[in-house]
């Protein structure tokens, strides 16, 4: 029985030695060490073996069981790591490939313009100043000497949160607000988001404006004048011609419309200024002495002037963009011309 058992593993090792493939190593392992493979029958008959040689053989067999199963399974690992290092091999990388570009984002062309407008006024010595969107009826509408049932409130119906909360209509609130923390001289300027009910394409729900407050002894028309115009001619360019166009709010006064002459026809009147040959920019005046008394500023010692513009109108000019809408649609192959 010894011999026999030498005889198979002989056997055994010189299949292992012959074969190829992870198939037939498993074959091999089947037919010695499967449920009914050749040592395991031996093993089997280990039984019928008198109790003097048994712990011998035993030994033996499972001795030759150990050495075939570690041969397979070296075989069969030394098959895994070349099949490995082969797909290495395999693999075939360009180096000379240029990378792939990272997609830088681009500034929006509103805050760009809005950021431009705040970089002018800040150099005349204006301080940016913020108010919240979500506003109080009294600064929105009465503390700028627009009472509940004045016919100016038409003009700038709005979104109601309650009786007394509004989304802004106008950056105007942020003046109040300010006056009322601060003495004079004042002079701010204030970016931000106003809603209106109205929506075409020159009209969104949401718009941005810039208001500008300055208060100081002494403050003139001509101050309101001076100041706007070198504002629109950096804008603008230099050959900027502005009209003052006398004109309505509530808390200034006196009031008027800047209008600059068409930046697309020249002034000969096109489809943009509707013929007219102007376009208006702004809107703007001396603080209203109701205003002042609301913020207990004394109208005999102070005056001052105020503006707002229309953060999107001014853009459109600019750029020569046709339609309000394409600012919030959103799409980048619009907003990646900025
Ligand atoms: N708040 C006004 C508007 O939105 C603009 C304005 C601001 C007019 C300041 C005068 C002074 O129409």
């Amino acid at each position: 029985m010894r011999k026999g058992l030498e005889t198979l593993k002989r056997q055994a090792l010189d299949e292992i030695a012959g074969a190829h493939t992870g198939e037939e190593f498993l074959a091999i392992k089947t037919r010695y060490l499967g449920r009914k493979g050749l040592l395991t029958d031996i093993l089997r008959a280990l039984k019928d073996v008198s109790s003097d040689d048994r712990p011998l053989l035993g030994r033996i067999s499972n001795e030759i069981k150990e050495a075939i199963s570690a041969e397979i399974d070296g075989a069969l690992a030394r098959l895994d790591a070349e099949g490995a290092s082969d797909a290495l091999l395999r693999e075939r990388i360009d180096v000379t490939l240029p990378g792939r570009a990272v997609r830088y984002g681009t500034i929006h062309p509103i805050t760009r313009v809005m950021g431009e407008i705040c970089e002018i006024f800040s150099q005349l010595g204006f301080v940016v100043a913020e108010g919240p969107e979500v506003e109080l009826d009294y600064y929105n509408f009465e503390a700028l000497n627009i009472p509940r049932d004045h016919p100016a409130r038409d003009m700038q119906d709005t979104f109601y949160i309650s009786d007394s909360v509004v989304l802004r209509t106008h950056t105007s609130p942020v003046q109040v607000r300010t006056m009322e923390k601060q003495r004079p001289p004042v002079r701010i300027i204030s970016p931000g988001k106003v809603y209106r009910p109205d929506s075409d394409v020159s009209h969104t729900p949401m718009f941005h404006q810039v208001e500008g407050l300055l208060v100081d002894r002494g403050i003139t028309f001509g101050d309101l004048k001076g100041v706007l115009t070198y504002f629109l001619r950096r804008m603008f360019g230099e050959e900027t011609v502005l009209r003052f166009r006398p004109s309505f709010f509530p808390f200034t006064e006196p009031s008027a419309e800047v209008d600059i002459r068409c930046v697309m026809c020249g002034g000969s009147g096109c489809r943009v200024c509707k013929q007219s040959g102007w376009l208006e920019v702004l809107g703007s005046g001396m603080v209203d002495p109701e205003v002042f008394k609301v913020v207990g500023y004394d109208p005999e010692e102070y005056t001052g002037f105020a503006f707002g513009l229309g953060v999107e109108r001014i853009t459109m000019l600019k750029y020569g963009i046709s339609d309000i809408r394409l600012f919030f649609e959103n799409d980048l192959r619009f907003l990646t011309q900025f």
